[in-house]
This record gives structure tokens, sequence and C-alpha cells, in this order.
């Protein structure tokens, strides 16, 4: 398999060699497809296919050939496709996938083995002994099938084993056999196929959070075990209104210092319909910070779509109002989020050498003690690349100090000082990096605070969030005052219908919405102006884009 994807990789540099002669390079390389790139850099780029377009649409066939290298089926391996009643195999969705990656040349990443959607009813309701043998063949049925097939190279042999609070899902699996379950899967696959590339895959992984924390655990002991986990997917279904993890990349190089590959397999980044070029901007700035991440992490192998054209795509039935997720529209023409993902691929090369226009002056209001609103008028950028956000500095001389990030033209400033002048100002970037022109200065001043001894003040910053989750880390406990404290309190609010989920470096207590922090045995000593920090974890309603607000400290 390795010496056919290197040779695979030869013809296509040999290719990219003859187009440099040949060809005017700028127009060989901003034409070339996806996989092109890819492969120049040693990556994949896939896609994952649905088997009624793939025989029945013409363009949706070429563009699944000709620009990407990988493939996963959307639904075709999955066991209710592949095993609907016991012992009854049906592989033709699964195979014609993979005739079609082997006519072009593609890899194929089998999804998925053991999971606890889209698995009949039949395999749920068996006694732990019929299920743990009905596992066992069906994994070495489906993985045997095509163990001699090159095309074949990688399973997602777990998929979403764990709760977004880091614990094993209770599903039927686990409620069944226990978490034994995991190990005995990929002992059986790699029983199966001694050469395949043995993956655990989830999502609300990409950042450093309990759940990714948790596979890194688990990743970690059985690979200790001896239990044959190579890979961990990341599935990265990302949603612009969560923001982007930025520690995405990080995460990534952690496990792949755990000694395993890394593969984003699921990769799209949904909207709240309808469509508009803000959100076309920084869908393809997600995009690009995705690609990015894998080109910085050798271990990373390569980025997989989920889908590739707007016009097939589970967001919209999974989240109602969502939608627009993927790097081509319903009509087959391609988005920003298309070119983001193809520049970065080639190297970074952009064709955008223009910045946003510069921001309106910003204007000051809810002014307290420790913080005040900000909002402005908004950049435009036509280079291409879009709008990708804003830096909001506060002027200082020499050095001037960033007080904040937003990707929308206002922000909300926290962990000001009390009773202090502020001048500050806005700039604008793309997607290319390209930076406005500073806007015009704004002053205001913060009242006066409890700044007298034993004074606090805290600022919670939410490091990660997803569909119905959030981390806040870290809340920034500051002693304002003249002299040392021993012990501090912070309240914060949650809001509706969100629940706590975790803590740490704190002894926390919650009544109703009113979450009350206080220091931990070896965090209460701060002298003035000296800092420690906290952090929690939050359950909230499918959807809600809500988080917790409201700190105060005493
Ligand atoms: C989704 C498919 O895209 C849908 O067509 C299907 O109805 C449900 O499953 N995580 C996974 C994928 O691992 O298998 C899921 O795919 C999306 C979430």
């Amino acid at each position: 398999m390795s010496v056919r994807s290197s040779s695979f990789v030869r013809v296509l540099t040999l290719v990219g060699v003859l187009a440099t002669f040949l060809l005017p390079a700028t127009s060989a390389d901003a034409s070339a497809p996806l996989r092109t790139h890819a492969a120049s850099r040693g990556k994949f780029i896939g896609a994952a296919l649905a088997t009624s377009p793939l025989s029945n649409e013409t363009s949706y066939r070429n563009i699944a050939a000709t620009e990407f290298n990988q493939v996963t089926a959307e639904n075709a391996m999955k066991w209710d496709s592949t095993e609907p009643s016991q012992g009854q195999f049906n592989f033709s969705g699964a195979d014609a996938i993979v005739n079609f990656a082997t006519q072009n040349n593609q890899q194929v990443h089998g999804h998925t083995l053991v999971w606890h959607n889209q698995t009949p009813s039949w395999v749920q309701g068996l006694s732990a002994t019929a299920m743990r043998t009905a596992m066992q063949n069906h994994i070495s049925q489906v993985v045997g099938r095509y163990a001699s097939n090159a095309t074949v190279v990688s399973w997602d042999v777990v998929n979403e084993v764990f709760d977004d609070s880091g614990n094993l899902r209770t599903s039927f699996w686990y409620n069944t056999l226990g978490q034994s379950y995991i190990a005995d899967a990929f002992r059986a696959a790699r029983a199966a196929d001694p050469d395949a590339r043995l993956c655990i895959n989830d999502y609300n992984t990409e950042g450093i959070n309990a759940k990714s924390t948790a596979i890194y655990n688990l990743v970690s002991s059985l690979r200790q075990q001896n239990v044959p986990v190579d890979c961990v997917g990341f599935q990265s279904h990302l949603a612009i209104q969560y923001g982007f993890p930025g520690d995405f990349q990080q995460n990534l190089q952690r496990f792949a210092a755990l000694g395993v590959q890394v593969r984003i397999t699921e990769l799209d980044v949904r909207i709240q319909t309808p469509r508009d070029a803000t959100k076309d901007a920084t869908q393809a700035t997600y995009y690009r910070n995705v690609v990015n991440a894998c080109l910085a992490v050798t271990a990373c192998a390569g980025v997989t779509i989920w889908g590739f054209t707007d016009k097939y795509s589970w967001v919209p039935d999974t989240f109602p109002g969502q939608g627009a997720a993927l790097i081509y529209d319903e009509s087959y023409a391609q988005k920003p989020s298309y070119t983001a993902v193809h520049d970065a691929l080639a190297g970074g090369t952009t064709t955008d050498p223009t910045p946003p226009t510069t921001p309106g002056t910003p204007s000051a209001s809810s002014i307290t003690s420790s913080s005040a609103a900000l909002t402005w008028t908004a950049s435009t950028d036509s280079g291409g690349s879009g709008l990708a956000g804003y830096d909001v500095y506060r002027e200082q001389g020499a050095t001037d100090q960033l007080l904040g990030q937003s990707t929308t033209n206002s922000i909300s400033l926290t962990g000001l000082s009390a009773s202090t002048q502020y001048q500050v100002y806005v700039r604008a970037r793309d997607g290319a990096g390209n930076v406005s022109a500073n806007s015009a200065l704004a002053t205001f001043t913060t009242t006066a605070g409890g700044g007298g001894p034993g004074g606090c003040t805290a600022v919670g910053t939410v490091q990660n969030q997803w569909n119905n989750g959030y981390v806040v880390q870290p809340v920034t406990v500051t002693n304002t005052g003249t002299s040392a404290i021993t012990g501090w309190t912070v309240t914060l609010t949650l809001p509706a219908g969100h629940t706590l989920s975790g803590s740490w470096n704190a002894v926390v207590t919650v009544s109703g919405q009113t979450v009350t922090a206080r220091n931990a045995s070896y965090n209460g000593n701060l002298a003035p102006n000296a800092s420690t920090t906290f952090g929690f974890q939050v359950s909230r309603p499918n959807g809600n884009t809500q988080t917790a607000s409201g700190y105060t400290c005493a």
C-alpha cells in the first residue's frame, strides 16, 4: 500500500514538474484541482460520497473524481447498510464507492464499524455474549472483504464512544458489554486486516476540552496495552456561530505525540441560513484554518470534507435553520470556502492582496469599572478572501495592547481597570491575513470600582464551544485592592437551560442559575495585582449560542 501511494505521489509530482515547464506557472497552479496540491504537500484531501448522486449525476461524479484523492462512504459502509439482518451482508453501496475510488486513484477510509447510530435493532437486542460475537463477526466480514484491496487503507473502528463531558457514552454497546467492547473491536479489525490503519473517531474534539482529553487518555492507555489503535479522527462538524477552536492545531499535535496518525474526517462548517458574503467569508476562514492546522502537523494525514456540494449535505436535516456548510453550492459552483481550501493546500499562496476597508470609529457604551461595550461600522473586503475579523487595541505609545478580537462589528471588553481612561481603535483582518488601517480613536473612562483593600475582579473567557456546550477557561481572578487577600468568591449566571457539567481549580456550588465559585485550598492567597485562574464546563440546549455572564468577585 505504501509503495502504491508513494508512486502515486511521484506521478503527481512529475505532472506538477511538467506543468511548471509547459504552462505559465500561475495559471497551471491556480487551475490545478485540490488533490494535486494536497498530494504535493503529502496529504490527502477527501470527500464523503453518497451512492445515489454518485450513480445518477455526472457533475457530482466529475467533481468527486477530479478534486479529491480520498473518499469516505457517507452511509454505505455503516452497519445498517452492510448487515441489515444478522448474517445477511450487502456490499452493493460499499463496493460502488470502492470501485469508483479505485478507478480514480483514490484511497478509501472505511466508516464505520462500531457505532450507536445506524445500527439495526437486531444488534441492539442481543445478549452480551451474542452481541460480542456479532460485533466480531461484523468486523471480520466487512474489513475482511477489503483486506486485500489496496484502495481501502483505513477504518473508523469505533465512532463517538464518549459524551461531551468526557464520560464513555452509555450506548447499547457500553450498557451491554462494558468498556471492553472498544479494545475487542480494535483487535478484531487488526485480525481481519493487519495492514489497515485503525482509527477512533469523534466530534466536538477539535479543541482541547473534557471530551478530547478523554479520548487522549483512552488512546494512550489502549496503546500501552498493545491494543492496535493507529489513528484518531476529528470529525470537525463546525459552525461559524460557535467560533473556531483556536487550539485545534495544538490539540492535533498532542495526539501526534502519542504516536498516532491524526486526520480530519468529516469537515463541514455550517452557517445559519441564508448565506451572505460575510458568512461565506467567515466560513472560508474556518476551512482555511483547518487545512492549515493539518498541514502544520506532520502526523496529520489529510482532511475529508463531509460531502462537497450543499445540494447533498446532512446539515439542514440535522440542524434546523442551518446549512450551506460545504465548498460547492447546490448548483456545483465553487464557494469562497473552496478557494480557501485550494489556496491553503497550494501553499498559502493567495490571490487577495487587498486589505479590508478601515472600520468606523468605535463607540463605547455600558461602561462599568471593569468592562465596556464597543460597536463600529463594519469593514468590507473586496480582495476575495473575505473579512475574517477585527482586533481591538488600546493605544499606549510604543506597543499597543490587544484588548480583544471579534468576528462581528462589536465586542464587549472585560478585565479593564477601574477609573482609567482608555483610548482604543479597531482594525480589520481578511482571510488572507491582510490588515486594514487603524480606525479613529475612541476615548472612554471606566467608573470607580470597589478597588479598596480586598477588592477583586473576575473575567471569564470562552475557550471552546460547540452545539450544546462550552468551556470557560480561564476565569481570571485578580486582586485589584491594595492589600493581600486570603480568599475570593466569584459568582456568575448561567442562561436558562444551561447546566454546569464540570469545574476545576475552585470549589463550586450551584443554586438555580447562579454559580458560586470559591477559591480552592491552594489558590486563595493573592497579593495586590496578582491573579489566579479557574475553569468550568457547561451543557446547554442544542443550538443555543448563549454563554455564562455577570461575573462578580468579592
Ligand atoms: C450522517 C450522514 O451524513 C447522514 O446522511 C445520515 O443520515 C446520518 O449520519 N457523525 C458521523 C457520520 O460519524 O457518520 C454522520 O453522518 C454525521 C455525524
